[in-house]
Protein backbone atom coordinates (compact mmCIF):
# COMPACT_ATOMS: atom_id res chain seq x y z
CA UNK A 1 0.00 0.00 0.00
CA UNK A 2 0.89 3.69 -0.86
CA UNK A 3 2.21 5.76 2.03
CA UNK A 4 -0.55 8.59 3.02
CA UNK A 5 0.29 11.12 5.40
CA UNK A 6 -2.74 11.35 7.54
CA UNK A 7 -1.92 14.09 9.40
CA UNK A 8 -3.12 18.18 9.39
CA UNK A 9 -2.06 21.62 11.00
CA UNK A 10 -4.64 23.61 12.39
CA UNK A 11 -3.14 26.80 13.70
CA UNK A 12 0.31 24.97 14.71
CA UNK A 13 -1.51 22.63 16.45
CA UNK A 14 -0.93 18.83 14.40
CA UNK A 15 -3.48 16.27 14.25
CA UNK A 16 -2.88 12.72 13.60
CA UNK A 17 -5.82 12.74 11.27
CA UNK A 18 -8.79 15.47 9.96
CA UNK A 19 -11.65 14.62 12.04
CA UNK A 20 -12.65 15.91 14.88
CA UNK A 21 -15.83 15.77 16.91
CA UNK A 22 -17.97 18.86 17.37
CA UNK A 23 -18.72 20.53 20.15
CA UNK A 24 -22.40 19.51 21.56
CA UNK A 25 -22.45 16.03 20.04
CA UNK A 26 -19.83 14.18 21.85
CA UNK A 27 -20.42 15.47 25.48
CA UNK A 28 -16.59 15.06 27.37
CA UNK A 29 -16.41 12.08 25.35
CA UNK A 30 -16.86 9.49 28.12
CA UNK A 31 -20.11 7.69 26.48
CA UNK A 32 -18.20 7.08 23.33
CA UNK A 33 -14.94 5.89 24.89
CA UNK A 34 -17.47 2.95 25.62
CA UNK A 35 -17.16 1.86 22.13
CA UNK A 36 -13.43 3.03 21.17
CA UNK A 37 -10.40 4.30 21.70
CA UNK A 38 -10.61 7.94 21.83
CA UNK A 39 -6.98 8.27 20.69
CA UNK A 40 -7.93 7.48 16.91
CA UNK A 41 -9.90 10.83 16.99
CA UNK A 42 -7.79 13.63 15.65
CA UNK A 43 -9.40 15.91 17.99
CA UNK A 44 -12.40 16.11 19.98
CA UNK A 45 -13.89 19.96 20.69
CA UNK A 46 -15.88 19.72 23.87
CA UNK A 47 -19.48 20.33 25.19
CA UNK A 48 -19.74 23.99 25.27
CA UNK A 49 -18.82 25.13 28.27
CA UNK A 50 -19.87 28.55 30.31
CA UNK A 51 -18.66 29.76 33.30
CA UNK A 52 -20.91 28.76 35.67
CA UNK A 53 -22.52 25.49 35.17
CA UNK A 54 -26.02 25.54 32.95
CA UNK A 55 -28.74 23.86 33.30
CA UNK A 56 -30.04 24.37 29.17
CA UNK A 57 -33.36 24.86 28.11
CA UNK A 58 -36.71 23.07 29.03
CA UNK A 59 -38.19 20.13 26.47
CA UNK A 60 -38.50 19.33 24.13
CA UNK A 61 -35.51 20.23 23.00
CA UNK A 62 -34.48 18.48 19.71
CA UNK A 63 -36.86 17.41 17.04
CA UNK A 64 -35.91 15.44 13.54
CA UNK A 65 -36.40 17.26 10.57
CA UNK A 66 -35.78 15.64 6.89
CA UNK A 67 -32.09 14.83 7.18
CA UNK A 68 -31.13 16.70 9.53
CA UNK A 69 -32.12 17.20 13.64
CA UNK A 70 -33.40 20.49 14.91
CA UNK A 71 -31.79 21.66 18.63
CA UNK A 72 -32.48 23.80 21.51
CA UNK A 73 -30.46 22.41 24.10
CA UNK A 74 -28.93 25.62 25.45
CA UNK A 75 -25.56 24.78 26.84
CA UNK A 76 -25.79 22.72 29.30
CA UNK A 77 -22.83 22.15 31.19
CA UNK A 78 -21.34 21.49 34.38
CA UNK A 79 -19.47 24.87 33.93
CA UNK A 80 -15.67 25.41 32.96
CA UNK A 81 -14.46 24.81 36.48
CA UNK A 82 -16.26 21.36 36.68
CA UNK A 83 -14.61 20.46 33.48
CA UNK A 84 -11.02 21.60 34.14
CA UNK A 85 -11.48 19.44 37.63
CA UNK A 86 -13.36 16.46 36.00
CA UNK A 87 -13.45 15.91 32.69
CA UNK A 88 -9.91 17.16 31.66
CA UNK A 89 -7.95 14.79 33.34
CA UNK A 90 -10.74 12.41 31.58
CA UNK A 91 -9.61 13.69 28.14
CA UNK A 92 -6.65 14.00 28.86
CA UNK A 93 -5.95 10.00 29.22
CA UNK A 94 -6.50 9.76 25.46
CA UNK A 95 -3.96 10.53 22.76
CA UNK A 96 -5.96 13.38 21.24
CA UNK A 97 -6.36 17.40 21.03
CA UNK A 98 -8.92 18.79 23.17
CA UNK A 99 -10.20 21.72 22.02
CA UNK A 100 -12.19 23.33 24.77
CA UNK A 101 -15.52 24.71 23.57
CA UNK A 102 -16.86 28.09 25.36
CA UNK A 103 -19.69 31.11 25.08
CA UNK A 104 -19.80 33.83 27.32
CA UNK A 105 -22.43 36.66 28.57
CA UNK A 106 -19.47 39.64 28.49
CA UNK A 107 -16.02 39.45 26.73
CA UNK A 108 -14.87 39.86 30.18
CA UNK A 109 -16.32 36.28 31.00
CA UNK A 110 -15.02 34.79 27.79
CA UNK A 111 -11.71 36.44 29.19
CA UNK A 112 -11.70 34.44 32.45
CA UNK A 113 -12.60 31.21 30.95
CA UNK A 114 -9.90 31.48 28.27
CA UNK A 115 -7.23 32.17 31.51
CA UNK A 116 -8.88 29.39 33.49
CA UNK A 117 -7.93 27.04 30.01
CA UNK A 118 -5.07 28.28 28.99
CA UNK A 119 -3.75 27.57 32.48
CA UNK A 120 -5.37 24.15 32.58
CA UNK A 121 -3.59 22.82 29.23
CA UNK A 122 -6.07 22.29 26.57
CA UNK A 123 -5.00 22.44 23.23
CA UNK A 124 -6.80 25.08 21.85
CA UNK A 125 -10.09 27.39 22.80
CA UNK A 126 -12.86 27.80 20.49
CA UNK A 127 -14.61 30.83 21.23
CA UNK A 128 -18.31 30.43 20.36
CA UNK A 129 -19.97 33.17 19.04
CA UNK A 130 -22.66 31.63 17.21
CA UNK A 131 -25.21 30.03 19.54
CA UNK A 132 -28.96 30.18 18.49
CA UNK A 133 -30.25 28.66 21.53
CA UNK A 134 -29.47 31.02 24.78
CA UNK A 135 -30.54 34.49 24.92
CA UNK A 136 -27.43 36.33 25.95
CA UNK A 137 -24.17 36.71 24.74
CA UNK A 138 -24.15 33.17 21.93
CA UNK A 139 -25.47 34.79 18.82
CA UNK A 140 -25.45 38.49 19.44
CA UNK A 141 -21.38 38.42 19.70
CA UNK A 142 -21.23 36.49 16.38
CA UNK A 143 -23.52 39.06 13.82
CA UNK A 144 -21.84 42.13 15.06
CA UNK A 145 -18.47 42.31 13.46
CA UNK A 146 -17.53 44.56 16.25
CA UNK A 147 -19.13 42.35 18.87
CA UNK A 148 -17.07 39.40 17.18
CA UNK A 149 -13.78 41.05 17.18
CA UNK A 150 -13.92 42.65 20.74
CA UNK A 151 -14.66 39.06 22.03
CA UNK A 152 -12.02 37.47 19.79
CA UNK A 153 -9.01 40.45 20.93
CA UNK A 154 -10.14 39.64 24.77
CA UNK A 155 -9.94 35.45 24.10
CA UNK A 156 -6.59 36.31 22.80
CA UNK A 157 -5.40 38.48 25.52
CA UNK A 158 -6.07 36.18 27.96
CA UNK A 159 -5.11 32.62 26.15
CA UNK A 160 -1.47 32.95 25.73
CA UNK A 161 0.25 30.69 23.33
CA UNK A 162 -3.21 28.40 23.07
CA UNK A 163 -4.33 29.11 20.18
CA UNK A 164 -7.96 30.59 19.61
CA UNK A 165 -10.43 29.40 17.35
CA UNK A 166 -13.64 31.74 16.51
CA UNK A 167 -17.06 29.67 15.89
CA UNK A 168 -19.13 30.99 13.29
CA UNK A 169 -23.01 31.75 12.48
CA UNK A 170 -24.57 30.74 9.32
CA UNK A 171 -27.01 32.87 10.56
CA UNK A 172 -25.59 36.19 8.78
CA UNK A 173 -26.41 37.82 5.82
CA UNK A 174 -22.48 37.70 5.06
CA UNK A 175 -20.26 35.10 6.64
CA UNK A 176 -17.27 36.85 5.01
CA UNK A 177 -17.47 40.18 6.89
CA UNK A 178 -16.94 38.47 10.35
CA UNK A 179 -14.79 35.83 9.34
CA UNK A 180 -12.52 39.22 8.35
CA UNK A 181 -13.27 40.67 11.82
CA UNK A 182 -12.11 38.10 13.50
CA UNK A 183 -9.11 37.81 12.15
CA UNK A 184 -7.97 41.25 11.61
CA UNK A 185 -9.03 40.86 15.62
CA UNK A 186 -6.11 38.07 16.08
CA UNK A 187 -7.68 34.52 15.79
CA UNK A 188 -6.08 31.97 14.65
CA UNK A 189 -8.31 29.59 12.99
CA UNK A 190 -12.52 29.70 12.42
CA UNK A 191 -14.82 27.07 12.75
CA UNK A 192 -17.74 26.97 10.65
CA UNK A 193 -20.60 26.31 10.59
CA UNK A 194 -22.74 26.30 13.57
CA UNK A 195 -26.62 25.64 13.61
CA UNK A 196 -28.58 27.55 11.19
CA UNK A 197 -32.27 28.81 12.80
CA UNK A 198 -34.81 26.81 12.09
CA UNK A 199 -38.83 26.10 13.60
CA UNK A 200 -41.27 22.74 13.08
CA UNK A 201 -44.78 23.27 13.93
CA UNK A 202 -47.32 20.66 15.78
CA UNK A 203 -49.86 21.70 12.90
CA UNK A 204 -53.05 20.06 15.52
CA UNK A 205 -51.69 21.60 18.46
CA UNK A 206 -50.64 24.87 16.33
CA UNK A 207 -47.39 24.57 18.76
CA UNK A 208 -43.51 24.93 18.00
CA UNK A 209 -42.64 21.16 18.76
CA UNK A 210 -39.48 22.86 20.39
CA UNK A 211 -40.19 24.60 23.49
CA UNK A 212 -38.43 27.17 22.95
CA UNK A 213 -40.33 27.57 19.55
CA UNK A 214 -37.10 28.11 17.19
CA UNK A 215 -34.09 25.73 17.28
CA UNK A 216 -30.51 25.24 15.52
CA UNK A 217 -30.61 22.97 11.94
CA UNK A 218 -27.26 20.17 11.90
CA UNK A 219 -26.73 16.84 10.05
CA UNK A 220 -26.96 16.27 6.40
CA UNK A 221 -29.34 18.80 4.97
CA UNK A 222 -26.71 21.90 5.74
CA UNK A 223 -23.89 20.41 4.42
CA UNK A 224 -24.46 21.79 1.18
CA UNK A 225 -24.44 25.66 2.96
CA UNK A 226 -21.77 24.34 5.31
CA UNK A 227 -18.93 23.89 1.89
CA UNK A 228 -20.62 26.99 0.27
CA UNK A 229 -19.79 29.43 3.51
CA UNK A 230 -16.45 27.18 4.02
CA UNK A 231 -15.24 28.33 0.61
CA UNK A 232 -16.63 32.09 0.84
CA UNK A 233 -14.69 32.64 4.25
CA UNK A 234 -11.40 30.45 2.89
CA UNK A 235 -11.16 32.64 -0.29
CA UNK A 236 -11.71 35.52 2.37
CA UNK A 237 -9.22 35.20 5.22
CA UNK A 238 -5.75 33.37 5.31
CA UNK A 239 -6.20 31.55 9.21
CA UNK A 240 -6.76 27.79 8.56
CA UNK A 241 -10.91 27.06 8.98
CA UNK A 242 -12.49 23.91 10.67
CA UNK A 243 -15.39 22.81 8.52
CA UNK A 244 -18.48 21.07 9.98
CA UNK A 245 -21.92 20.93 9.03
CA UNK A 246 -23.62 17.70 7.92
CA UNK A 247 -20.65 15.80 7.70
CA UNK A 248 -21.58 12.28 7.98
CA UNK A 249 -19.04 10.03 5.10
CA UNK A 250 -15.51 10.68 3.92
CA UNK A 251 -16.56 12.25 0.47
CA UNK A 252 -18.47 14.88 2.83
CA UNK A 253 -15.25 15.47 4.42
CA UNK A 254 -13.21 15.96 0.69
CA UNK A 255 -16.08 18.48 0.09
CA UNK A 256 -15.26 20.31 2.81
CA UNK A 257 -11.06 19.93 2.54
CA UNK A 258 -11.47 20.93 -1.39
CA UNK A 259 -13.84 24.23 -0.14
CA UNK A 260 -10.86 25.84 1.82
CA UNK A 261 -10.98 23.20 5.01
CA UNK A 262 -7.86 22.38 6.48
CA UNK A 263 -10.11 19.89 9.15
CA UNK A 264 -13.38 18.59 9.55
CA UNK A 265 -15.89 17.96 12.23
CA UNK A 266 -18.72 15.36 12.53
CA UNK A 267 -21.49 16.15 14.76
CA UNK A 268 -24.68 15.22 14.55
CA UNK A 269 -23.61 12.05 12.57
CA UNK A 270 -22.35 10.89 15.94
CA UNK A 271 -25.32 10.54 17.41
CA UNK A 272 -27.07 7.85 14.62
CA UNK A 273 -23.87 6.43 14.93
CA UNK A 274 -21.13 6.57 17.22
CA UNK A 275 -18.69 5.15 14.90
CA UNK A 276 -19.54 8.07 12.28
CA UNK A 277 -15.96 10.39 13.02
CA UNK A 278 -13.98 7.08 12.18
CA UNK A 279 -15.91 5.96 9.63
CA UNK A 280 -15.56 9.52 8.07
CA UNK A 281 -11.70 9.27 8.62
CA UNK A 282 -11.16 5.58 7.03
CA UNK A 283 -13.77 7.26 3.83
CA UNK A 284 -11.51 10.02 3.71
CA UNK A 285 -8.13 7.89 3.77
CA UNK A 286 -9.42 5.93 0.88
CA UNK A 287 -10.62 8.83 -1.32
CA UNK A 288 -7.07 10.01 -0.99
CA UNK A 289 -5.32 6.83 -1.94
CA UNK A 290 -7.96 6.65 -4.76
CA UNK A 291 -6.88 9.95 -6.08
CA UNK A 292 -3.15 9.25 -5.79
CA UNK A 293 -2.13 11.75 -3.09
CA UNK A 294 0.58 11.96 -0.76
CA UNK A 295 -0.93 13.71 2.28
CA UNK A 296 -4.34 14.20 2.66
CA UNK A 297 -4.01 17.66 3.63
CA UNK A 298 -3.70 17.89 -0.67
CA UNK A 299 -7.26 18.05 -0.96
CA UNK A 300 -7.31 21.49 1.48
CA UNK A 301 -8.36 24.67 -0.97
CA UNK A 302 -8.13 21.93 -4.17
CA UNK A 303 -12.08 22.78 -5.49
CA UNK A 304 -11.19 23.93 -9.31
CA UNK A 305 -14.60 26.81 -9.40
CA UNK A 306 -16.06 26.93 -12.88
C1 LIG B 1 -27.40 18.82 20.23
C2 LIG B 1 -26.37 19.81 19.75
C3 LIG B 1 -25.64 20.57 20.69
C4 LIG B 1 -24.68 21.48 20.25
N1 LIG B 1 -23.97 22.20 21.18
C5 LIG B 1 -23.00 23.06 20.77
C6 LIG B 1 -22.18 23.75 21.73
O1 LIG B 1 -22.31 23.55 22.93
N2 LIG B 1 -21.25 24.63 21.26
C7 LIG B 1 -21.06 24.83 19.91
O2 LIG B 1 -20.20 25.63 19.52
N3 LIG B 1 -21.80 24.15 18.98
C8 LIG B 1 -22.75 23.29 19.38
N4 LIG B 1 -23.48 22.58 18.44
C9 LIG B 1 -23.20 22.79 17.00
C10 LIG B 1 -22.27 21.71 16.44
O3 LIG B 1 -21.01 21.74 17.08
C11 LIG B 1 -22.06 21.91 14.91
O4 LIG B 1 -21.52 23.17 14.66
C12 LIG B 1 -23.37 21.78 14.12
O5 LIG B 1 -24.22 20.83 14.70
C13 LIG B 1 -23.14 21.45 12.64
O6 LIG B 1 -22.49 20.21 12.46
P1 LIG B 1 -23.28 18.81 12.24
O7 LIG B 1 -24.28 19.04 11.15
O8 LIG B 1 -22.21 17.82 11.87
O9 LIG B 1 -23.95 18.48 13.54
C14 LIG B 1 -24.45 21.65 18.85
C15 LIG B 1 -25.16 20.88 17.93
C16 LIG B 1 -26.09 19.96 18.34
C17 LIG B 1 -26.83 19.13 17.33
Amino acid sequence: MRDLDMSVCLAGMTMKNPVVVASGTFGFGREYSEFYDLSELGGICAKGLTLHGREGNPGPRIAETPMGILNSVGLQNPGVDAFIAHELPFLRQYDTKVIANISGNSPEEYGVMCEKLAGAGVDMIEVNISCPNVKAGGLAYGTRPELAAEVTEVAKVHSGPVPVMVKLSPNVTDITEIARAVESAGADALSLINTLRGMRIDIDSRRPILKMNTGGLSGPAVLPVAVRMVWEVSNAVKIPVLGMGGVSKGEDAAQMMLAGAAAVAVGTACFADPFAPLKVRDGLEAIALRQGLSAVSQLTGGVKPW
